[in-house]
């Protein structure tokens, strides 16, 4: 029976949504879910806690009904023609006011279309981001909210609610206009594969460089996690090297095979920062080294014509994790700049009004990117909610520095002992390129002047110049 009493509907029953559900019901409000596999269903009714009022249902009819009005329906299905369909299944039932928010990981301008379609009829539709994985949504997740304000306030305080919490402070909050939300959730991805590459480097470097066992491994990130690179991603890194995997008995991560899936968002990271033109090379890396992965027969054949010419790391193992910590460290502030001056100039060209001392606020609890390094941004956009790079706060500048010696080291023993490192070196890189008055791109626009007259400026004279260059080309 249909009775307009639950908060909050969700529509797709898989493990987040169900989770999130669960999340939101734990909170005291009264929720209802949609999944056409009835199996689905149960399982959110089984694993309800005592005495919260969770319902699932199969019928769109029915569970549009049993939701209090303005409707707050949330989606959580895959990105793409499956949000579309939701739309259209759903549209004929909303009305005017109704809330429709998208949870998944959609790309930004799909969300972007979807806003302007629906409020020409009257629905507002959201953009959100959710990260933190299975158990984030279950016990409170990083949550990136934007678009609508009025559906924001509408919502705000069930999202506070089920949010993580980081000194009792909520990690929700408006990103911005249009489809920010989704843009704030597809630059973290983007961060989160670079920093995830990194951390595989210098497993790479520990386990082949020096010969560190999955226990050491375990205790030198279980180490590393208590100091300045405490984070989540480092905290499961630790975590893995102990798991044992039950059809052998040895460790799970020795028998992983050597090729990364990716749904796609760091990818759409990397595309929308180089449509703009704008710099974020160690997401790229990333990107392109889980591509290459894939390519395992291919870099068997090229193992079998090249040999592999890895050495043992010969220098005192301590002195070199220690180093490698150090590094590492360099390198997680170069993604979180990259990452973070991106949404700095996406936000500007796309009008979003992004507000960056919230994205790192929200950032520091919940999501797969959260680490102590996160409030020391919250500081600095704090105090400077316009600042291009964290590279040019003098809040990290000093540290900064005290590592550049260690990752140039790092990368510089790696590389003569025929490891890749692309994500640590290309750290470097940007960095040693970022703080450089001059780039030898005077050369580059000579090369570009003489074969195609496209012009260059000059250091001494303003204006558009071009030259006869005397080659013997033509
Ligand atoms: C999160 C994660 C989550 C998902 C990634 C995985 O923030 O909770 O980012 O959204 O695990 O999309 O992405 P890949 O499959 O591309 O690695």
């Amino acid at each position: 029976m249909s009775d307009a009493r639950f908060d909050f509907g969700m529509i797709g029953l898989g493990v987040m949504g169900r989770n999130f559900l669960l999340n939101m019901a734990d909170h005291g409000y009264a929720v209802a879910g949609l999944d056409k596999d009835v199996q689905k269903g149960l399982s959110l009714e089984k694993e309800a806690t005592a005495k919260t009022t969770v319902k699932a249902v199969k019928d769109a009819t029915e569970f549009v009904s049993c939701l209090k009005k303005p409707r707050r329906i949330m989606l959580l299905v895959p990105a793409g023609k499956p949000v579309d369909s939701v739309i259209e299944e759903f549209l004929p039932l909303l009305e005017k006011g109704d809330i429709l928010i998208d949870g998944g990981n959609s790309h930004y301008t799909d969300t972007l279309k979807r806003i302007r379609y629906l409020e020409d009829k009257g629905i507002h539709f959201m953009g959100m981001g959710v990260s933190g994985g299975e158990r984030g949504a279950r016990l409170g997740p990083s949550i990136m909210p934007g678009g609508d304000t009025g559906a924001w306030q509408a919502v705000k305080p069930m999202l506070e609610a089920v949010s993580a919490k980081v000194n009792g402070s909520p990690c929700v909050a408006y990103m911005g206009k249009d489809a920010s939300g989704h843009y704030v959730k597809m630059v973290h991805n983007g961060i989160e594969y670079a920093i995830m590459q990194l951390i595989s480097e210098t497993y790479m470097l520990m386990h082949l460089g020096l010969g560190l066992n999955n226990d050491e491994l375990h205790t030198v990130y279980k180490k590393w996690n208590e100091g300045n690179l405490q984070s989540y991603l480092i905290e499961i890194t630790s975590d893995i090297f102990l798991q044992t995997d039950d059809k052998t008995g040895g460790r799970l991560v020795d028998i992983i095979l050597d090729e990364a899936g990716a749904k796609g968002t760091g990818m759409w990271a990397s595309q929308d920062a180089m449509s703009m033109h704008y710099p974020v090379p160690v997401i790229d890396i990333a990107v392109a080294m889980r591509d290459l992965s894939v390519y395992k027969e291919e870099r068997t054949n090229a193992e079998n014509i090249y040999g592999n010419p890895v050495q043992k790391i010969l220098t005192d193992k301590d002195s070199f994790i220690a180093q490698l910590h150090d590094a590492l460290y360099f390198a997680m502030i170069t993604c979180y700049a990259q990452g973070l001056g991106m949404i700095q100039k996406g936000s500007v060209d796309l009008e979003m009004e992004i507000p960056l001392s919230e994205v790192v606020r929200i950032w520091r609890g919940g999501c797969i990117i959260r680490s102590k390094l996160l409030d020391t941004f919250f500081d600095i956009f704090s105090k400077d909610k316009t600042l291009a790079n964290i590279l040019l706060s003098n809040s990290i500048s000093g540290e900064v520095k005290n590592y550049l010696p260690q990752i140039r080291s790092v990368v510089s023993s790696a590389v003569n002992a025929g490891y890749p490192v692309p994500g640590l070196s290309t750290a470097l890189n940007y960095f040693d390129s970022y703080r450089r008055k001059h780039l030898p791109v005077n050369l580059l626009q000579a090369q570009r002047d003489y074969f195609g007259s496209h012009t260059y400026q000059r250091t001494d004279i303003p204006g558009v110049f071009h030259t006869e260059w005397d080659g013997k080309d033509d």
